[in-house]
């Protein structure tokens, strides 16, 4: 069975209670479990992993390689600033999906960068939680040879 690895950043630990009018009230054990069940009718299985530190994160990517099929990525504010993580994602050749709980382009205009785009099938933002299930399906898509063009 295809194992994803679903990745959160610095500071989704405080979903459910950071900026809700911006986050969402839903919380990061909800996301992971919403997770697992989705993934599950999708024939896949996850592994969630959240840290406030870049080479966690980097460290997460790298382990990856041989374990998990796909990757999840919402990298948080490491989106904008960490080419390393860009250069993790490209090394291990995993295909990822970005996720972002709100849609970064209609905010400051420092969200609109991101490094992690380069390195990533495709991004997902602006759809809450529902985010992640979104990149699931596409996963699952990806993965059964149906997501490229
Ligand atoms: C975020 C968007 C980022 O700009 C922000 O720094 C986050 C969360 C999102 O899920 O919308 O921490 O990735």
């Amino acid at each position: 069975m295809a194992s994803i690895l679903v990745l959160n950043g610095p500071n989704l630990n405080l979903l459910g209670t950071r900026q809700p009018e911006v986050y969402g009230s839903v919380t990061l054990a909800m996301v992971e479990d919403a997770c697992a069940d989705h993934a599950a009718k999708l024939g896949l299985e996850v592994a969630c992993l959240q840290s406030n530190h870049e080479g966690v994160l980097i460290d997460a990517i790298h382990d990856a390689k041989g374990r998990h099929q796909g990757i999840i990525l919402n990298a948080g504010a490491y989106t904008h600033t960490s080419i390393a993580l860009m250069d993790a994602l490209i090394s291990v050749e995993i295909p990822a999906v970005e996720v972002h709980l709100s849609n970064i382009h209609a905010r400051e205009a420092f969200r609109h960068t991101s490094y992690i785009s380069k390195a990533a099938l495709g991004q997902i933002c602006g759809f809450g939680a529902q985010g992640f299930l979104l990149a699931l399906d596409a996963l699952a898509a990806h993965l059964k040879g149906a997501g490229s063009a």
